[in-house]
């Protein structure tokens, strides 16, 4: 049989999670609840709902689904720049930030090449890299949060790119301006440093570190941002990336021609306008941290402070077999490794339910 080239074979793949209705029929639960993906639980912005519904019931409409979509993303970008104020040429579009990552590897790594990237963050980075035959390097976490300066250290000339999540998953913690300040000044030049931002809506920490200054200042980078937490159009999937023209224009080389589809363009237009979506989000977000801190204080558990829409909680048990018994009260979280687990901020019934869950499964 045909054998794929061995650092393509050796890549662990991406386990998705069940349906959660097949789940339920297997486990013979009901009304479980889902807070393993880090979705908006107050679901997509209504008024990018809204848009998409209205063009969809009209038939005559230019953007129906018979046609392609809009290859160069005209409208969504030309909103993008205003709101960023970034020319539409800083731009690009992805089939969620998650195909970004993957076409800006695939752009700027070859076999043999290094990729910085701190471990654990987000599980993307080292399959993108591995998928090339490029090396990734992972540098531990230091208190749950990206070590910029052992990451730095970690530079060699094979590095090609250095892999930031501002904040971070699955931890929730953030890299502040000094410690971007310091990074920056000891980069040496030709490695593109790519901050990921998709929780950036989410962040309240006034010391956050300001990645659009960098690249204003010039700097190799790529910035990218989604749609599929604040603005809640995961199964949308749109993202997209900002960087100097030069970078676009290579990153543009891979990117497939018709790769955010009309609806996810659409819906994006119109979430990006929808304050009243993201204030209600910020809120459900923040009222939910409080009570989960809360909750978990008084049952003496840990938590790591976070800046995003999830919780990292390390353990003192085997997170697996934890998993598996809050499955069972119907509460659908994430194991992240042997030791800790990763719950997303949900409705506070759905933070209640976890809790109790918790509770039930822990003392047992
Ligand atoms: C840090 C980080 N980056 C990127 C993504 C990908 O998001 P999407 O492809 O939906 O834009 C995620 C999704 O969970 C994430 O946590």
């Amino acid at each position: 049989m045909i054998k794929p080239p061995s650092y393509i074979a050796d890549i662990k793949p991406y386990v998705p999670g069940k349906p959660v209705e097949e789940l339920e029929r297997e486990l013979g639960i009901k009304d479980s609840v889902k807070l393993a993906s880090n979705e908006n639980p107050l679901g997509p912005s209504p008024m990018a709902l809204k848009a998409i519904l209205d063009d969809l019931a009209n038939t005559k409409h230019s953007n129906s689904l018979n046609r392609y979509p809009d290859g160069s993303g005209y409208y969504i970008k030309k909103a993008l720049s205003e709101k960023l104020s970034v020319s539409e040429d800083e731009i690009i579009l992805g089939n969620g930030s998650n195909e970004l990552i993957d076409i800006a590897a695939r752009t700027f790594l070859k076999p043999g090449d290094e990729a910085v990237m701190a471990h654990p963050s987000f599980v993307v980075y080292p399959m993108s890299t591995q998928a090339i035959g490029a090396k990734s390097v992972q540098i531990p976490l230091k208190n749950y949060t990206h070590d910029l300066d052992a990451m730095a250290d970690a530079v060699t000339p094979l590095t090609k790119m250095l892999f930031i999540a501002n904040p971070n998953n699955p931890t929730g913690t953030i890299n502040k301006q000094d410690e971007f300040d310091r990074l920056m000044k000891r980069l040496p030049d030709g490695i593109l440093l790519i901050v990921d931002e998709a929780y950036y809506e989410y962040v309240a920490e006034h010391d956050y570190a300001d990645s659009m200054k960098h690249f204003r200042e010039g700097r190799d980078m790529l910035i990218l941002r989604t749609f599929s937490k604040m603005y809640g159009l995961a199964g949308l999937r749109i993202g997209y990336g900002i960087a100097g023209k030069d970078i676009i224009t290579e990153i543009n080389k891979l990117r497939p021609p018709f790769n955010t589809s009309s609806l996810s363009q659409k819906a994006a237009i119109w979430a990006l306008k929808d304050d009243a979506h993201v204030k209600a989000t910020r809120e459900v977000n923040d009222e939910g941290k409080k009570y989960l801190y809360r909750e978990l204080d008084s049952l003496g558990l840990k938590y790591v402070p976070t800046e995003a829409n999830f919780i990292y909680m390390p353990l003192e048990q085997d997170s697996l077999a934890l998993n598996d018994k809050l499955l069972r009260q119907g509460v659908i979280i994430r194991p992240m490794g042997p030791q800790s687990i990763r719950v997303t901020i949900g409705l506070p019934e759905e933070n209640r339910r976890f809790i109790e869950a918790l509770k039930k499964v822990i003392s047992r």
